[in-house]
């Protein structure tokens, strides 16, 4: 008989318990697609006597992670555990100095640390495979890494953090406020320990600095990514948005520009017929754009045990199906040596159409003055348009939106100030940038 693939799992939670209960419920259909049998024989969690409705039977248990990833009884090490430095990063580091190939779903680790941990797996001739941190069930990294290997890449983008889809459809579907939609993803275990992280975009910008590193060949940078959350858009930015013909999603966007990679995390308007308005909850989407192919969108499940477990399982299958110098090449793409600085394009060259919503003094000359403002900028105005208030001072203010037709961002901020400065503008202005999709 062929040899089993003996598996080390380092963090049993939601996508531990049921990456477990997938390799023991389908053992037959891994072994016959993968040539050898798939097992678990150790395992690692913080809590050894915690119920997780599953059978450990058969797997030694390990105290701690870095006697699991060195152990004589693994050849793959399988990090669940999360978190972008120790213990994950030195157990990672201690599987591939032991001579074991590695499968993580730690996009905060890869973000971080990535670019290093490619190079050692490269010197040691290991796989170091991370399906599962990008987008949860969809199979983008392998679409990217290997599928697209004759294309360059000008954009890619897409929605790919679950909890702040869930809570942005919620908001539109059932005028819910924010903080309701977000203790329900807390409840529906997709957001993460702290969900700042989701809801202020530093889930998504992990994720993107993985993907605009397999696209661009340059080393992660996840400090080039400019960043802004969700939790300033209201329901007014909704409904205004739907009335204008948008939808608002939170989007990572990175794309070659002639003055380098642009990289963002933000919530964008996209029209509400476009294929990416469509994604709604926890489902997340990710399209490239490339020379050769064209455009591709594919979309998915972002989160979740089974579907992260899934990506996991066809990492831990690949491995199994290598052979000593005939994988399938190097963790980021090209040799992590060969990857070029990330060159920044600045936020300030931005190009793009605006929203922008104001609530303004109801008086007269205020409407001439903001557009007075644009002017200056050379900014000019698709639509402005004057909503109907509400609440008790609704008499003396108005809700004003404006979109703009293609600025940059520097010009929109100098007449957001100008506007500012001239006293007719009531708490702050609301800014939200139109994606130029197709
Ligand atoms: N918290 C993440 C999300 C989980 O909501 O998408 C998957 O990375």
């Amino acid at each position: 008989m062929t040899s089993p693939l003996r598996l080390g799992i380092a963090g049993i939670g939601t996508v531990g318990a049921a990456l477990i209960r997938l390799v023991q419920d389908k053992a037959s259909m891994l072994e016959e697609r993968c040539g050898r049998p798939v097992e678990i024989t150790g395992v690692n969690a913080r809590d050894k006597n915690k119920d997780r409705g599953i059978s450990l039977e058969g797997m030694t248990w390990f105290d701690d992670p870095a006697s699991l990833a060195k152990s004589d009884e693994i050849d793959v090490f399988v990090e669940l555990m999360g978190g972008e430095d120790d213990p994950a990063l030195s157990a990672v580091k201690d599987a591939l100095n032991a001579g074991k190939h590695v499968v993580t779903a730690n996009k905060a680790l890869l973000a971080k640390h990535g670019v290093e941990l490619a190079q050692l797996s490269e010197s040691k001739g290991l796989l170091l495979n991370f399906e599962a941190a990008v987008a949860g069930g969809i199979p983008v990294i392998k679409v990217m890494r290997e599928s697209l290997t004759a294309n360059s890449v000008s954009r890619v983008f897409g929605i790919m953090n679950g909890t702040c889809n869930y809570i942005l459809t919620r908001m539109e579907d059932e005028g819910l406020s924010f903080d309701a939609c977000l203790a329900d993803a807390q409840a529906l275990g997709f957001a993460e320990a702290d969900p700042t992280f989701d809801i202020e975009g530093n889930d998504t910008a992990h994720k993107l600095a993985i993907l605009a590193s397999l696209a661009f060949g340059t080393r992660i940078a996840p400090d080039a990514i400019y960043l802004e959350g969700i939790s300033k858009i209201t329901t007014d930015d909704i409904e205004a948005a739907r009335d204008l013909g948008y939808r608002i999603k939170l989007l990572g966007v990175a794309s070659r520009t002639s003055a380098g990679v642009e990289s963002r995390v933000h919530p964008a308007m996209v029209p509400l017929g476009s294929p990416i308005a469509q994604i709604a909850g926890v489902t997340n989407a990710v399209s490239i754009e490339a020379d050769t192919v064209g455009s591709l969108m594919m979309s998915g499940p972002g989160a979740g045990g089974d579907a992260t477990a899934s990506a996991v399982a066809s990492d831990i299958c690949d491995i199994a199906k290598s052979k000593p110098g005939h994988q399938h090449g190097p963790a980021l793409g090209q040799p992590a040596v060969s990857l070029v600085p990330h060159e920044r394009a600045e936020m300030r060259a931005h190009a793009g159409g605006y929203f922008i919503r104001l609530t303004v003094l109801d008086q007269p000359g205020t409407m001439a003055s903001i557009a007075t403002r644009m002017a200056e900028q050379e900014i000019s105005l698709e639509s402005i348009v004057q909503r109907r208030a509400k609440g008790e001072s609704a008499s003396e203010l108005a809700p004003i939106i404006l979109i703009t037709h293609e600025t940059t961002e520097a010009a929109i901020k100098t007449a957001l100030k100008g506007i500012e400065s001239d006293g007719r503008l009531k708490g702050e202005a609301q800014m939200i940038r139109i994606e130029k999709l197709g």
